[in-house]
């Protein structure tokens, strides 16, 4: 009652918060006024101005003045800690540059020790060896040649359909026994040729179940404008089997079906960086020469990398895990497994790069086509759904459009429709690493029917970063688990029965 300082300090406070209701609700205008005034009645437009101008400046100082005593009496809001997930904070750009030279600091360590303990292993010449056995014999280029008669008959069965001289359902036992033999004959040719080394059978067998997928999707779109054509004969209706030509670029013709049926139409499609057949695929104006060289010189650059990081750092690995496991205990078995995973881990990412952005971009550049979604942010999956929708586009696709739709169509269930997807992705996950081995041993089909429960537990128990970390370790941890297991049996199967 008695302190004067109370009442002065109470007025000064309640003219601070007058001044900041000023400066918040009528600043505008306080700024305003005068010059509209100045605007009606003056004939010096710019000496007026001028002075206006001032006004308005010392006013605004004065605001300014009255505004920064009333922000010295104030300086909390409520606010959430940057840290705490409910503050909507999502810029770690600094916290990831930590990570990565975290990273690299740790790697450099692994690096000298590895060069320390096994000096340079790099072979450029290696790499040759791995794909030709003999110099003089190259079956697995021929294989890729021979291919193309599968190509053909898909064309030559087409066109037959198309003008009628063969039925629908003779057509459909013409490419069931096309296919079939598109899956067989590079397996029993790298079975029974022992001059075929594995990388060549993977690069052959890989490029034969491209073409199978490939083949089934234009078999499957024919069929459907075929089935449009008839709707339209019916209903007298517009072209239905004519696409709309929307995402065409200027020179560029629309195509109609049958006009699609010809050899330059199929072997674009054959090198397209696409799984799924369409008459007008969408097309990029011109060749970005620009784009297409640091494609070119990034695939380049990152072949030599994998080479070299497989033949420093994972063969030595490999080579030191060749004991056979069941010598060992769990602790030892877990050492190697993690001694594994990073470089594992780390060319699986290059690998990704590699393939994903480099060369289907390069190719897809080169080809001017347009769609170039080879992959989505899969690294941000929080389930395992997610991921698999997202890290390989071209297959998704493929599996959505041609086996999952037509299954979910029939009346399957989305449970048995998902499975049976995963069913074949796991056989053919099997069918690219036993046949180039030629041991059959189950480790990736077992790895890929995993995804269908790890999925589940992940989408039921985890969510966000929790999810997302899942998704991370299961990457991390199962590539090498199957790596190893392959090891292992290779070992068992090939030096025990040397040394036996
Ligand atoms: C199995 C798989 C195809 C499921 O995909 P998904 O996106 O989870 O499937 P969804 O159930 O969400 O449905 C997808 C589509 O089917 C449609 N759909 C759902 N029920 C449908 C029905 N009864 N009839 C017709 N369409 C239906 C949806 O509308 C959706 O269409 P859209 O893509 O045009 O939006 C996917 O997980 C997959 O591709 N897995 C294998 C991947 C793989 O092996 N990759 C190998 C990489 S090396």
């Amino acid at each position: 009652m008695g302190d004067p300082g109370a009442g002065l300090r109470r007025r000064a406070t309640f003219s601070a918060i007058r001044n900041q209701t000023e400066a918040g609700s009528g600043g505008s205008s306080g700024a305003c006024g005068p010059a509209g005034t100045a605007r009606s009645s003056s004939t010096d437009i710019t000496k007026q101005n001028g002075l206006h101008a001032s006004q308005a400046r010392s006013k605004h100082d004065k605001r300014k003045r009255r505004n920064d005593h009333s922000g010295r009496l104030s300086c909390h809001q409520q606010q959430e800690s940057l840290l705490s997930s409910s503050s909507g904070f999502i810029n770690y750009r600094g916290i990831l540059n930590w990570c990565v030279i975290l990273l690299v600091l740790s790697n450099a360590r692994l690096f000298l020790e590895n060069l320390l303990k096994y000096g340079i292993l790099v072979d450029p010449i290696q790499v040759i060896s791995l794909f030709v056995k003999d110099p003089y014999s190259w079956p697995a280029a021929c294989l890729v040649i021979v291919s193309n008669v599968f190509i053909l008959a898909a064309l030559y069965t087409e066109r037959q359909l198309s003008k009628g001289s063969l039925s629908e359902h003779a057509g459909l036992l013409v490419h069931s026994f096309n296919l079939s033999i598109i899956l067989s004959f590079p397996a029993v040719v790298i079975l029974l040729v022992p001059s075929i080394s594995p990388v060549g059978s993977a690069f052959a067998l890989g490029t034969y179940t491209v073409l199978l997928l490939k083949l089934y999707s234009y078999k499957d779109v024919n069929r459907w404008c075929r089935e449009l054509s008839s709707i339209k004969a019916k209903t007298l209706s517009r072209s239905l089997s004519c696409p709309s030509a929307q995402h065409l670029s200027g020179g560029d013709q629309k195509i109609c079906y049958p006009g699609n049926l010809t050899i330059r139409d199929l072997y674009y499609f054959v090198f397209a960086p696409t799984l799924c057949y369409e008459l007008n695929f969408p097309r990029s104006p011109k060749i970005r020469m620009s784009f297409l060289l640091r494609r070119l010189f990034e695939m380049l650059f990152l072949t030599q990398l994998l080479v070299g990081l497989t033949q420093q750092w994972m063969i030595p690995i490999i080579q030191s895990s060749m004991k056979p496991l069941e010598d060992m205990d769990l602790s030892r078995m877990m050492e190697r497994l993690l001694r594994l995973a990073v470089p594992n881990h780390l060319l699986w990412l290059i690998f990704f790069y590699w393939f994903f952005h480099s060369s289907l971009n390069f190719n897809a550049e080169l080809l001017r086509f347009g769609d170039r979604q080879f992959y989505k942010d899969w690294w941000n999956s929080e389930t395992v759904t997610y991921f698999w929708q997202n890290w390989n586009i071209p297959v998704h696709k493929w599996c959505l459009r041609h086996f999952y739709k037509p299954l979910l169509r029939k009346g399957f269930s989305k449970m048995a429709s998902q499975s049976a997807v995963f069913f074949l992705s796991a056989f053919f996950h099997e069918y690219l690493v036993s046949v180039p081995l030629r041991m059959f041993r189950l480790w990736a089909f077992m790895g890929m029917m995993a995804q269908l429960p790890l999925a589940w537990l992940v989408g039921h128990f985890l969510r966000g970063n929790y999810g997302n970390a899942a998704v991370w370790i299961s990457l991390i941890i199962g590539q090498p688990f199957a790596v190893l297991m392959y090891v292992h049996d290779y070992y068992v199967l090939h030096y025990r029965q040397e040394t036996g």
